[in-house]
C-alpha cells in the first residue's frame, strides 16, 4: 500500500484554510474513490482528473485508489483540487517522487484536455501558502494575480504535464511576476478626489469632514440641491493619512475575491472611495450571492463609502448595512461554517431635506407641507442614522462666498491635523475613537465636570438613546484630540452635541444656517446650552 499527501487550500471569505489531499493506494478490484468532496462534485473531479490524465499520457495502475479531500467540515465547492487529487495519484503510484509535494501546495481545476483553468481566491490561497513557508503552484491565469503576494513564491503552470514536469525537476517553471497595474482602471487623485480648498464656505461641512477623518466617525450631510454634499464626501479619501501595508493586502484580498484584481486597478495604493447607486441591492451592498462575493460595503474597506440619496434607498438595502457597520465585518453564514469579509469603510451619506430639496433654507422657497416633509425622512431608516455621528446641514453658498476671494485650507494642511489626531488615538488605547467600546469612554474621555453636565443636559433634552450619547462622547474625544487637548473639555462635547441636533426640523435648520452665517461657531450648540 502506498499513501502520497498534497498540499492545498479551500477558499472561505478572505481566509484560506488548508486542506490535506490524501491517497491511499491498495491491491484490489480497480476503483477510484474521492472522499471529503460532496457527491456530484467529486464525480466530476474524478471524470476531470482520470481524462486528463490519460490525456496527458499518465497510466494509472489497476488498484484500488481512496482519495480523501481534509478537513470534511469545510466547504469545498468547485473544482480547485482538480490539481492536487491528480498529483497526488501520481505520487501514490510511484511516477513522482513524494518528497517534491512536501514544499508545494497546489491548486486548479483541469480539462479533460489535461489544460488547467482559474481558479478563484489565489491572493488569499498565496499568502497563507506563503505563511506556511510553501511554494504555490497556480493556472498561469492565476498565477500572476497570486504573484502580488510579494513574500509568496508562485509559479504558474498551463498544462499537468508542465507542473509534473517542474516536480519532477526536469523543466522548472519560471516564478511568476505581479503583472502591472492598469493604468485606465486605477484611480487618479487629481481626477476622483476634489481638494478641499476648491469647496468654496461650508465652514460646518469641512469642519464635519476633519472630525469623520480624524475619529473614524460615520457622517451624513444634509441640505438642498448643488450645495456641495457630493463635492465634500469625494474630498474625504484626501484628508485620510494614507494607506499601510497591512491595510493594502486585505483590501487587495477583498478586491481580488469580487472581481480580478487587474480589472480593479491592481494592487491598491489610494485608500477607495465607493458610491454605489440607490438602486443597489441588499446584496451588492453587503456581500453575498452562491459563491460569496464582497459587497460595496468591504470594497469600501479602509477608505469611503458614499451613500448619495438617503432617502432613495431600498429600505433593506440599508437595513442590511447595520450590523456590519457596528462589528467591522460581514459574516456569511454557508453550510456548517462561517465566513467573514472584513468591511469598515468611513460612512457618508447625503440626503435633501425635503422632497423639493429646500426645507430650512433662509429663502424660504420650499413649500412642502411639513407632513410630506416628515414622511420623506421618515424613509430613512431611524437606526442607520443612530449609528451615524456626525449630522451636519448645509445650507447654499451664498453669491457672495462664490465671488469670494477667501482662501480655504488645503486637504494636505487638514490631513496632517488629522494624522496627529489619529495618532493620539493610536498611543491612547489603539485604536480610532469611533471604535471606543462603551465601557471605555470614562477613562478615555477624561470629561470635565462642566462638560459632563453639559451631556446630561443634551441627553434629556434632545432624548438622546444610550446608543446616540455614546456616539456624541466618542466625536468629543475626536474634537479634543484635534485641539491636542488630554480631557475633553465643554467646547469639546457642545460642538459634539451639535452635530447631533435634529437637522430638518425648518426653524431649527434655519436657525443654524442663519448662525453658521454669522460665525464660525459650532451651529445650535447654544441651543443646547440653554442660552436662548
Ligand atoms: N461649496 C462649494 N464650493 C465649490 N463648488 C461647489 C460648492 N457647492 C457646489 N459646488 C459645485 O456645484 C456642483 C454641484 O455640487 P454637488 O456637490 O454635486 O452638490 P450636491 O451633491 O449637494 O447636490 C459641482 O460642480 C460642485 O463642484
Ligand atoms: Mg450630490
Amino acid at each position: 500500500m502506498s499513501l502520497a499527501l498534497v498540499h492545498s487550500r479551500a477558499r472561505l471569505g478572505v481566509r484560506a484554510p488548508e486542506v490535506r489531499v490524501e491517497v491511499f493506494m491498495a491491491a484490489g478490484l480497480p476503483q477510484l474513490t474521492i472522499a471529503g468532496l460532496a457527491g456530484t462534485v467529486a464525480r466530476e473531479a474524478r471524470e476531470r482528473v482520470r481524462a486528463a490524465l490519460q490525456a496527458s499520457q499518465f497510466e494509472l495502475p489497476g488498484k484500488r485508489i481512496t482519495v480523501n479531500v481534509a478537513p470534511a467540515e469545510l466547504p469545498k465547492d468547485g473544482a480547485r483540487f482538480d490539481l492536487p487529487i491528480a498529483l497526488g495519484l501520481l505520487a501514490a503510484a510511484g511516477q513522482l517522487p513524494l518528497d517534491a509535494l512536501r514544499e508545494v501546495e497546489l491548486l486548479g481545476e483541469l480539462s479533460l484536455s489535461g489544460a488547467l483553468r482559474p481558479v478563484d481566491g489565489a491572493l488569499p490561497a498565496a499568502l497563507a501558502a506563503a505563511a506556511a513557508g510553501r511554494a504555490l503552484v497556480l493556472p498561469a491565469d492565476s498565477a500572476q494575480e497570486a504573484a502580488h503576494a510579494r513574500a509568496a513564491v508562485v509559479f504558474g503552470a498551463r498544462t499537468l504535464a508542465q507542473v509534473v514536469a517542474h516536480l519532477r525537476g526536469e523543466r522548472p517553471l519560471t516564478r511568476a511576476q505581479a503583472d502591472e497595474p492598469d493604468d485606465a482602471a486605477n484611480p487618479r487623485p487629481e481626477r476622483d478626489t476634489p481638494d478641499l480648498a476648491d469647496v468654496v464656505g461650508q465652514v460646518q461641512g469641512r469642519r464635519a469632514l476633519e472630525i469623520a477623518a480624524a475619529g473614524q466617525h460615520g457622517l451624513r450631510l444634509s441640505g438642498p440641491p448643488g450645495c456641495g454634499k457630493t463635492l465634500l464626501a469625494r474630498c474625504l479619501p484626501g484628508l485620510l493619512p494614507p494607506l499601510d501595508a497591512a491595510e493594502a493586502e486585505e483590501l487587495a484580498v477583498i478586491r481580488s475575491l469580487a472581481a480580478p484584481l487587474r480589472a480593479a486597478g491592481g494592487w491598491p495604493t489610494r485608500r477607495p472611495f465607493r458610491a454605489p447607486m440607490h438602486g443597489a441591492s441588499a446584496v451588492a451592498l453587503v456581500g453575498g450571492g452562491g459563491i460569496p462575493r464582497p459587497g460595496e460595503l468591504s470594497l469600501a474597506h479602509h477608505g469611503v463609502l458614499f451613500l448619495d440619496e438617503l432617502p432613495e434607498w431600498d429600505r433593506r438595502s440599508l437595513e442590511a448595512l447595520r450590523e456590519p457597520l457596528e462589528s467591522g465585518e460581514v459574516r456569511i453564514a454557508r453550510a456548517a461554517m462561517q465566513l467573514e469579509f472584513p468591511a469598515r469603510p468611513l460612512l457618508v451619506t447625503a440626503m435633501n431635506p425635503c422632497p423639493c430639496g429646500w426645507a430650512g433654507d433662509p429663502s424660504g422657497r420650499c413649500d412642502c407641507p411639513s407632513e410630506a416633509i416628515a414622511r420623506y425622512q421618515s424613509r430613512v431608516s431611524g437606526p442607520l442614522l443612530d449609528r451615524i455621528d456626525l449630522h451636519v446641514a448645509l445650507r447654499r453658498v451664498t453669491a457672495s462666498e462664490l465671488l469670494g476671494t477667501a482662501t480655504a485650507e488645503c486637504s494636505t494642511t487638514v490631513r496632517a491635523r488629522v494624522v496627529a489626531a489619529r495618532g493620539r488615538q493610536q498611543a491612547r488605547q489603539g485604536k480610532a475613537n469611533a471604535l471606543l467600546a462603551a465601557g471605555e469612554l470614562d477613562v478615555a474621555l477624561a470629561a470635565s465636570a462642566e462638560a459632563r453636565a453639559l451631556l446630561l443636559r443634551a441627553i434629556d433634552r434632545l432624548a438622546l438613546s444610550a446608543r446616540a450619547a455614546h456616539r456624541v462622547q466618542r466625536v468629543a474625544r475626536t474634537i479634543a484630540d484635534l485641539a491636542g487637548e488630554a480631557g475633553v473639555g465643554a467646547a469639546a462635547m457642545a460642538e459634539a452635541i451639535a452635530f447631533r441636533m435634529p437637522l430638518h426640523a425648518p426653524a431649527v435648520a434655519a436657525r443654524a444656517t442663519l448662525q453658521a452665517g454669522r460665525n464660525r461657531e459650532p451651529a445650535n450648540a447654544d441651543g443646547v446650552a440653554g442660552t436662548h
